[in-house]
């Protein structure tokens, strides 16, 4: 016998459930996004490598997965959605209204080591807005996220969105001593924050070049409020103005009805390297999991890659990480089965009969099925209700029709739509 060919690790076999489980989530997304206005697109899976290693930064092109092609073009299959979002609406946004607004929901594929919450090839809520410099947006932005959440029978209990915004941490670091060309580096290291053991993280920004009072503020993000970027950046003109913004942004989740889910967390600062303003993440609320979630403001992308320079912002919310928190909190449908009817044939001369009435009960737009060979009724009645049929119908020997529903266990006559 030959060997079985296995699949590749990190990839997905979709057997019917986990189908189900996928076509579930991905409908709640298509649901939630078209209640906010947004309109659905797609884009290639394979595109140049060029416009990933452009901007996306220095994490993600570690894990593409590239190759040249029969053409010596190179190539990579797309890890995220962005780049290519964010050509695709360069090259018509003059003639588009704005601000657009349009979502996806993409395969991804990225060379990560396979762990919890992370594989190589993810399906991902996208959700853009091109054209509006304002936070109202961003606010809206967020509220799609967590209305998604909703959609899915999760309350803050479950999940919390941490907001921060990169100006602001920008304007404290340089408040405190940081020089400009440091703050990437800096914001790795807050990144990383709560992954890390203390001490190493202490000692990187040591290295970086900071003062003692500095490097105990940075370290202090994770547990810091507001307080401590008013402390610091009241009354420094233009920094006191990105404060007053991102204050306001944060009022606007009361109107939007979903305050009990934001939390301001300045330690968010977001892997990819084209973040320029407010920024998030969801995460379930016990911290049991890796990011749902992530997204903000990449005012400069668009002129980067397409040079149509417009502000924009948008998130990505992928199904694994997701998947796992809705089965651990009981929120995923029990299985993938929706069978209407099975029908069933009492003389195995009627098959023909029956056949009939499972076209007519198609063609009323009900899932059905029937046996392929004539069998005694109580072995097509147990295969009925193995395939998990809600009723059968029965095509009794003087070809009248019953149906016995599985649920109700209530049997009676049955009449056939427009029939
Ligand atoms: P990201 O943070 O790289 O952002 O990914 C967003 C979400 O996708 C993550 O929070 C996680 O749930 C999921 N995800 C990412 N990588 C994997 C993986 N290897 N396996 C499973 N799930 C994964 C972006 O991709 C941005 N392009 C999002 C965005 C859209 N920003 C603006 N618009």
């Amino acid at each position: 016998m030959a060997k079985a060919v296995g699949g590749l690790p990190g990839f997905r076999d979709f057997y019917p459930d986990e189908f189900a489980a996928r076509a579930f989530i991905q409908q709640a997304w298509r649901d939630v996004a078209r209640r906010f206005g947004f309109v659905e697109y797609d884009g290639p899976p394979l595109e140049p490598l060029e416009l990933y290693t452009k901007k996306s930064g220095d994490e993600i092109v570690g894990q593409l997965y590239n190759f040249t092609d029969k053409g010596e073009r190179e190539v990579a299959l797309r890890p995220e959605m962005t780049p290519t979002f964010a050509r695709m609406v360069g090259a018509r946004a003059n003639a588009m209204r704005k601000p657009i607004r349009w979502f996806s929901i993409p395969q991804l594929f990225r060379y990560e080591r396979q762990q919890k919450g992370r594989l190589r090839e993810h399906f991902q809520l996208n959700v853009d807005i091109v054209g509006e410099p304002d936070a109202t947006a961003d606010a809206e932005l967020l509220a799609v996220a967590i209305e998604c959440m909703r959609a899915f029978g999760l309350t803050s209990e479950d999940v919390v969105a941490r907001v921060s915004d990169k100006r602001l941490l920008a304007a404290l670091l340089t408040v405190l001593g940081f020089e400009a060309d440091t703050h990437v580096e800096v914001m790795q290291v807050i990144d990383k924050l709560d992954r890390q053991p203390k001490d190493v993280s202490r000692e990187k920004l040591q290295r970086i070049g900071a003062g003692g009072t500095a490097v105990d503020t940075v370290m202090s993000l994770p547990e810091s409020g507001i307080d401590l970027f008013e402390k610091f950046l009241r009354g420094k003109g233009r920094y006191e103005a990105t404060l007053e913004d991102f204050k306001n942004y944060l009022a606007l989740f009361e109107p939007l009805g979903v305050r009990e889910f934001v939390r301001f967390d300045p330690s968010i600062v977001r892997g990819l390297a084209y973040y320029t303003g407010i920024v998030f993440e969801l995460f379930d609320a016990k911290g049991e999991f890796r990011a749902i979630c992530g997204g903000g403001r990449y005012d400069n992308l668009l002129g980067a890659l397409s040079g149509t320079d417009l502000p924009a912002l948008g998130f990505g919310m992928g199904d694994v990480v997701l998947g796992e928190l809705l089965k651990a909190r009981g929120k995923l449908p029990a299985n993938a089965i929706t069978l209407d009817y099975w029908v069933a044939y009492e003389d195995s001369a009627h098959m023909a009969e029956a056949m009939r009435v499972a076209t007519q009960l198609r063609r009323a737009g009900h899932s059905v099925e029937y046996g392929f060979k004539p069998v005694q009724l109580g072995k097509q009645l147990d295969t009925a209700r193995k395939a998990g049929a809600r009723a059968v119908v029965i095509v009794k020997a003087d070809r009248t029709l019953r149906i016995k529903d599985f649920g109700s266990g209530t049997e009676g006559p049955f009449t056939l739509p427009n029939g």
